[in-house]
């Protein structure tokens, strides 16, 4: 047989090296470069159908041509609906054919669960395999039985060998393959140990390779690692052409489907679902969820509007500032970026004339949801301040808009529609950038108050 060539791939940015280095050049890790057998020519046989058809990868290889892009025919992706609008949404409008999805949320967030459900809806549309290599085919018709799922319409297998998985896939052509985990995949043409990044790497493109040969669309489930990164290496994000994270607070039955990356629609399209006993339940109205509930206003808590993909939210921003006995008092951050955090509090402390230098800050987004679009930064920095002050904002006030570096309250995307929603779930008043805020200075039934700097913002705060 051919010797196997190799490569040293990091486990930490996915970046490719040809010798092993004990620092990658890419990311700058160390220790974190494991070797990868490249496939020999033999090995790619395996790979399954369409083997002639691969004619651009292996074997002769036809002249490049060049085309003018005016005479590329452009058809749109065509799309299969889940069944679960939630899910639609977030994957951009539905399912595309050939398109492969990674599927990625810690152990128990509801993964299995979600897919199984997605592949019962789809069954009549769009014939689905579903791989199991975590839970016993028993397991697996429990569950179905248990959320009441129609069980003729699912074909599940349970194997963990790629190549046993694709001969199945080219003998029964389901038009969707589920792979539940793709941790647990390994190909026979790599001696590395199953799990390992380069069997799970390899695994993976052997299933996007067949996905893209024939039009098989593929959701991969991932568990995310203790670093967050989707099966340690990010290389798996790279790969496909959607990453969809599955997250929520451990104790709160709310689930959010984020999307992280997605080649056939927006990113950060949020998708609602609660978990009950009949398995995930969507949520197409999520306004409210992620309030805390509590009756009377509390000191640090200010809740604000996001626009995370094509709807707004309300979501309720909580902040603790409490003397510290550090030297280096601490600045902790749940659902937003703690350098975003650092810097607020840097810009509250010089233009706002707010110190917390000597203070602990504790930020947390309230329903394990991550707030990622600046519009959070004055709702922030009103819960530090009230908190701080021991003091509530008023009642029924909602707040957003982005804090710039020398105290200005700059507008976000959308204003007008945060409003309303704001307004329909009953809000009387509303501390916003002065760019967003409509002339009149109201929106249905509440005072809309527009700031253009962050010491009027904490003045309108009270
Ligand atoms: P699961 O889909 O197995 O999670 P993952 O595949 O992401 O590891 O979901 C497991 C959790 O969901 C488990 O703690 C039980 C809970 N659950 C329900 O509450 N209701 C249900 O109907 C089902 C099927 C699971
Ligand atoms: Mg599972």
């Amino acid at each position: 047989a051919p010797k196997a060539k190799v490569a040293y791939v990091c486990t930490d940015c996915g970046a490719d090296h040809n010798k092993w280095q004990g620092q990658c050049a890419e990311c700058g890790e160390w220790n974190t470069l494991s070797e990868f057998v490249i496939e020999s020519a033999a090995a790619q046989k395996a790979g399954g159908a369409g083997a002639s058809r691969r004619s651009g990868w292996a074997g002769k290889v036809d002249p490049p041509k060049v085309t003018a892009l005016k005479d590329v025919v452009h058809t749109e992706h065509a799309r299969v609906s889940t069944g679960i609008g939630e899910l639609d949404r977030v994957l951009g409008g539905g399912l595309v054919s050939g398109a492969v999805v990674l599927v990625g949320g810690d152990p128990g967030i509801g993964k299995s669960t979600l897919l199984l459900q997605a592949v019962a809806k789809m069954s009549g549309s769009l014939p689905a395999l579903y791989v199991t290599g975590e839970e016993s085919l028993s397991q697996v018709a429990g569950r179905a039985q248990r959320l009441d799922l129609p069980l003729d319409g699912i074909s599940a297998l349970a194997e963990t060998g790629v190549e046993k998985i694709l001969e199945q896939a080219v003998a029964t052509k389901p038009g969707l393959i589920v792979a539940d985990s793709v941790q647990t995949l390994w190909t026979d043409s790599l001696t590395a140990a199953p799990g390992s990044v380069s069997q799970v790497r390899e695994s993976a493109a052997r299933l996007v390779r067949y996905a893209k040969e024939t039009g098989t669309a593929v959701f991969l489930v991932g568990h995310v690692t203790k670093e967050g990164g989707i099966a340690g290496p990010r290389v798996l994000e790279h790969m496909v052409d959607a990453v969809l994270y599955f997250e929520g607070e451990s104790g709160s039955r709310f689930r959010v489907l984020r999307a992280f990356k997605n080649r056939f629609g927006a990113v950060n399209e949020l998708g609602v679902f609660a978990m009950g006993d009949k398995g995930l339940r969507e949520v197409p109205n999520p306004s409210a969820i992620f309030l805390s509930g509590s009756a009377s206003p509390q000191p640090g808590s200010c809740v604000m509007v996001t626009r995370e993909g094509t709807r707004p939210l309300l979501v309720e921003v909580q902040a603790l500032v409490d003397s510290s006995p550090l030297s280096n008092p601490r600045r902790v951050a749940v659902g937003m970026e703690g350098n975003r955090l650092a810097m607020l509090l840097a810009v509250l402390h010089r233009h706002g004339g707010v110190g917390v230098g000597d203070q602990d800050v504790f930020v947390n987004v309230v329903g394990g949801i991550r707030v990622q679009e600046t519009a959070a930064d004055l709702p922030v920095l009103l819960a530090v301040l009230s908190s701080l002050r021991d003091r509530p904002l008023a009642e029924r006030t909602i707040v957003f808009g982005e804090v710039g570096l020398s105290g200005e309250i700059r507008p976000v995307p959308n204003g007008e529609d945060r409003l309303k929603e704001a307004a329909t779930h009953g809000f009387k008043r509303a501390i916003i950038p002065k760019a967003n805020a409509p002339k009149g200075g109201r929106v249905g039934g509440m005072e809309v108050v527009g700031v253009e700097r962050l010491s009027e913002a904490l003045e309108a705060a009270g």
